[in-house]
């Protein structure tokens, strides 16, 4: 595992979008993992400053609200549509939702896992994690193991995207997320950390046990994992741990 600290939540976009921009310049057609939240979306700022053709890029987003209407703004369809598939002018075809509104959810779930695999496989898994350590909307207490599926969200959770809408009770109840399982089988798993908020958790999923308890410490049995954390996100790991810590005064030296 690497871990770069740098100083802000900016930089964090910059040296995530730098190591993106590496993986495309090498394969154009690469299939990343696309996470929404407000972690992930420095790096789509930053990659789309970057000079790199990304019209054969395909992308898996990693979840969406079951029961929204489509086309609703907080979708995560419609956020992915606006901050990552125009920002970066990717090809829509290529883009890739859970469908949340489908009649039959689970099935949908059950079909994205499928469609992930027909692709290949995704490159590049963008991650943030919540409070609660919870990676896309696997909860505390979700398999280690398990596949893209329905699941309830907590009322932690609910709380936290209240934000982004008009009534914390618009908040969706239920989800498909890609599972733990489906994680874990993407070749690089890339986690952006910003803000002290986040301190605590990221330190128990990093140095703590590995746990379904806090679903991101499954982050610690992946083979290729870098962690790009702010400093105040940064500031309660452990030194050691057989990580290798790296820390950055600024984003340009590793862009
Ligand atoms: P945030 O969400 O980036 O908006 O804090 C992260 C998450 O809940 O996974």
């Amino acid at each position: 595992m690497e871990i770069f600290v740098v100083p802000t939540a900016s930089a964090t976009g910059s040296v995530a979008a730098g190591i993106l921009a590496a993986v495309i310049r090498s394969k154009p057609d690469a299939v990343l993992g696309l996470a929404t939240g407000g972690s992930p979306l420095p790096i789509y700022r930053a990659l789309a400053d970057h000079t790199v053709d990304m019209s054969a890029v395909r992308g898996f987003a990693l979840d969406e609200y079951v029961g929204l209407p489509a086309g609703h703004p907080e979708s995560y369809a419609e956020v992915v549509r606006r901050e990552v598939t125009e920002r970066l002018h990717l090809d829509p075809a290529k883009v890739t939702v859970p469908d949340g509104s489908a009649a039959d959810p689970e099935r949908a779930a059950a079909d994205y896992d499928a469609a992930i695999a027909a692709a290949g496989g995704i490159d590049v898994q963008i991650l943030g994690i919540g409070h609660n350590g919870h990676l896309a909307f696997n909860e505390p207490g979700s398999a280690l193991d398990s596949r893209t599926r329905v699941e309830v969200l907590t009322e932690r959770t609910r709380e936290a995207n209240a934000r982004y809408f008009s009534a914390p009770s618009d908040v969706p109840a239920r989800c498909i997320t890609q599972g733990l399982g489906t994680i874990m089988e993407a070749r690089h798993l890339l986690l952006v950390v910003n803000g002290a908020d986040k301190a605590g958790i990221l330190a128990a999923a990093l140095n703590g046990p590995v746990t379904a308890e806090c679903p991101a410490s499954i982050l610690q049995r992946h083979p290729h994992v870098t962690v790009v954390a702010d400093e105040a996100a940064a500031s309660q790991l452990a030194p050691g741990s057989g990580q290798v810590a790296v820390r950055v005064a600024g984003a340009a030296a590793v862009a």
